[in-house]
């Protein structure tokens, strides 16, 4: 820890022990806004909100009473539709399909994602895990990204942010100051054959997308996540899938579960598939906020058809969504086993996890002996 960061967190106890707890979390806040990876900090900071939602909490329940125990403390995942629109319609993603024609393909309105981010930190509520952007849509295809990116830095810096995108619309003039910021950025790329990546990634090409991807490697480093959806049409790819990212410094991969994404016709699924089961979800649900670009909040990043309408951002605010009868309905059958009352739920199926295939990658049998040699 530097001097600097050492005297402000001395500042910080001594603010607490005064009880100006709103001037010691400026503190910790700019600290986090810095650099969100020191711990000291990100521990301080999350006790002073803590104790900011406590005292909230209990001013509430003398004016709401019971119903704000079902108020979360923590979020430990949001994921936002910053925009409906993707430049591909991957073969087994319900984007670009006729099942989701009528679904909005726009940006979210700047407005409306302030006023989301502001919300959950005016209710005190930590976001311990991921904020994703790009639900449905591209993340890169969004105009506002780089002010979005910027805003949750400031009103929410404890929140580890995720930009998702299939590197496309990678623009270096646009996009590139995004690697200043503390951010990941998720690079979905299924296949590095040319054949195989025009039917798995339709309409896109890889012989004009890897320049993009070329670029978000030099640029992002180590902040590149890959994300690979693994099928019957990659699974023997992913040794060298592994190699050619690692050996360009990314951060990590993610040869990540294959999912129907909760559509009625799942005969390209099952095509592609590995070892397909039913899919099912606990009733941790309640700790994640899913929003669509028009604010319309969802029970499941999967549900592409938006069958599942919980709440409206553009409408309510985000104490009445999180306490809205349909969350708590939805909590209750999750923690009962009766999800499938939800026709989204009933429609959701994914492949069984399979040792040696998903996870964080699979290193090439030459590789594994040269290291231990
Ligand atoms: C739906 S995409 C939306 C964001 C962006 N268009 C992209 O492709 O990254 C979000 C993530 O889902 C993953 N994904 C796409 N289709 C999938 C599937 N059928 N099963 C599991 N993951 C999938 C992608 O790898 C990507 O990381
Ligand atoms: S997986 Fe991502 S890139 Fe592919 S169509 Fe769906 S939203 Fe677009």
């Amino acid at each position: 820890m530097d001097l600097m960061t050492r005297e402000k967190l001395t500042e910080v106890v001594r603010l607490g022990n005064e009880g100006r707890f709103r001037e010691a979390e400026a503190i910790t806040r700019a600290l986090l806004r810095r650099d969100r990876d020191q711990r000291e900090s990100f521990i301080l900071h999350f006790r002073l909100k803590r104790r900011r939602h406590e005292a909230l909490r209990q001013h509430l329940q003398e004016q709401r009473g019971a119903e704000i125990d079902f108020l979360p403390r923590r979020l430990t995942f949001v994921a936002l539709g910053t925009t409906g629109l993707c430049n591909a319609s991957c073969m087994h993603c319900p984007t670009g399909k006729t099942t989701t024609d009528q679904m909005p393909r726009v940006p979210m309105p700047l407005p409306l994602f302030e006023s989301i981010m502001r919300q959950i930190d005016d209710l005190g509520i930590i976001l311990q895990g991921q904020i994703s952007f790009g639900l449905f849509g591209d993340a890169l295809l969004d105009p506002h990204v780089q002010r979005r990116v910027q805003f949750v830095r400031e009103t929410l810096p404890e929140a580890s942010i995720s930009i998702n995108t299939n590197g496309a619309a990678y623009d270096r003039a646009r996009h590139s100051g995004i690697a200043e910021e503390q951010i990941i950025l998720a690079l979905h790329c299924e296949s590095l054959k040319p054949d195989v990546y025009g039917i798995l990634m339709q309409p896109l090409q890889f012989q004009r997308v890897l320049p993009k991807i070329e670029q978000i490697l030099a640029d992002f480093g180590s902040k590149v996540l890959v994300s690979v959806p693994v099928t019957r049409l990659n699974r023997d790819e992913l040794p060298a899938i592994d190699a050619f990212f690692r050996q360009r410094g990314v951060g990590d991969l993610g040869f990540d579960i294959f999912s129907s994404r909760c559509a009625e016709e799942r005969t390209v699924f099952e095509t592609l598939a590995l070892a397909p089961v039913k899919n099912r979800c606990g009733p941790d649900v309640h700790e994640q906020l899913i929003v669509d670009c028009d604010g319309k909040v969802l029970i499941c990043c999967n549900d592409f058809r938006r069958v599942e309408v919980i709440g409206d951002l553009a409408r309510q605010n985000l104490l009445d969504v999180l306490l809205h009868p349909e969350r708590r309905r939805m909590v209750e059958q999750f923690a009962t086993g009766r999800e499938n009352e939800r026709s989204s739920c009933s429609a959701c199926y994914c492949d069984q996890k399979i040792e040696g295939i998903h996870g964080r990658g699979v290193q090439p049998a030459t590789e594994k002996s040269d290291t231990v040699a």
